[in-house]
């Protein structure tokens, strides 16, 4: 009997977190998460079972089978990561999460703040790093890519730092200039030292499948280094 293999399952992350001030305002940033819907919608075009976890914003993928599920928050992604990613075969993490979020006051929470001619100070409290935390209960063979959104000049180092840090497989590391532009420009840094450039810059339809072929070519349990237990014993 013919055994078909099981296609790679990719796990995206894309776009903003909205972290709650009171009901109706929030801490975010200008991510718009078109990085990853170009990489779900690339994954899928190659057959890879593909699920996009998404912050809030206009865009969605435009390919039906990605499995898009929606997420506000730090703490709602970090939920969801551990839904999915024990099952994953590859994660890319392109969401651009808060790294401070509004600690939580009595006088806020629940309703919507009033105006007052009072200062208001908001305290803020670091999140928890989520790709770290997934990173330390990864399972064999799983492949980890990161983001890092840096000034030009200290795109490298800032990438390299990460990836040691978070323990990852690969960092794309590109210049601030990339958020909200048509074009990308990256360098991926792979935990074994490779530094793959991008062919200049390009549309992000393009890089989604640039970055699929880098990580093709790496993930063990991808393209050629599939393993024998991954085919579908249903076929
Ligand atoms: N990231 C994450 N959880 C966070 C913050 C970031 O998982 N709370 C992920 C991002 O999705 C990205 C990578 O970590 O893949 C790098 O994000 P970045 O904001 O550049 O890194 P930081 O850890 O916030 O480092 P720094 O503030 O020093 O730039």
């Amino acid at each position: 009997m013919l055994m078909r293999p099981m296609p790679p399952r990719l796990v995206i992350t894309a776009g903003p977190t909205h972290e709650p001030i009171d009901a109706v305002r929030y801490l975010g940033n200008r991510s718009s998460g078109r990085v990853g819907v170009s990489l779900a919608d690339a994954g899928d075009a190659r057959g890879w079972q593909t699920t996009l976890l998404l912050g809030p914003g206009e865009l969605k993928p435009s390919r039906p089978g990605v499995n898009l599920v929606r997420f506000r928050t730090c703490d709602d992604l970090r939920a969801l990561l551990h839904t999915h990613v024990p099952e994953a075969d590859v994660l890319i993490m392109a969401a651009a999460v808060a790294d401070y979020r509004p600690k939580p006051l009595a006088a806020l929470s629940g309703g919507k703040f009033r105006r007052t001619s009072e200062k208001l100070m908001l305290e803020l409290e670091p999140t928890p790093d989520l790709i770290a935390e997934r990173s330390a209960l990864r399972e064999p063979g799983q492949y980890f890519v990161g983001f890092a959104l840096e000034p030009r000049e200290e795109m490298i180092a800032s990438g390299l730092k990460k990836l040691e840090r978070k323990r990852l497989d690969l960092v794309v590391a590109n210049p601030l200039e990339s958020m909200g532009a048509d074009q990308i420009e990256a360098v991926a840094l792979s935990k074994s030292g490779e530094r793959i450039d991008t062919p200049g810059r390009i549309s992000k339809p393009d890089f989604a499948r640039w970055l699929l072929d880098v990580i093709e070519a790496r993930a063990p349990r991808l393209g050629m280094a599939e393993s024998a237990d991954r085919k579908d014993p249903r076929s």
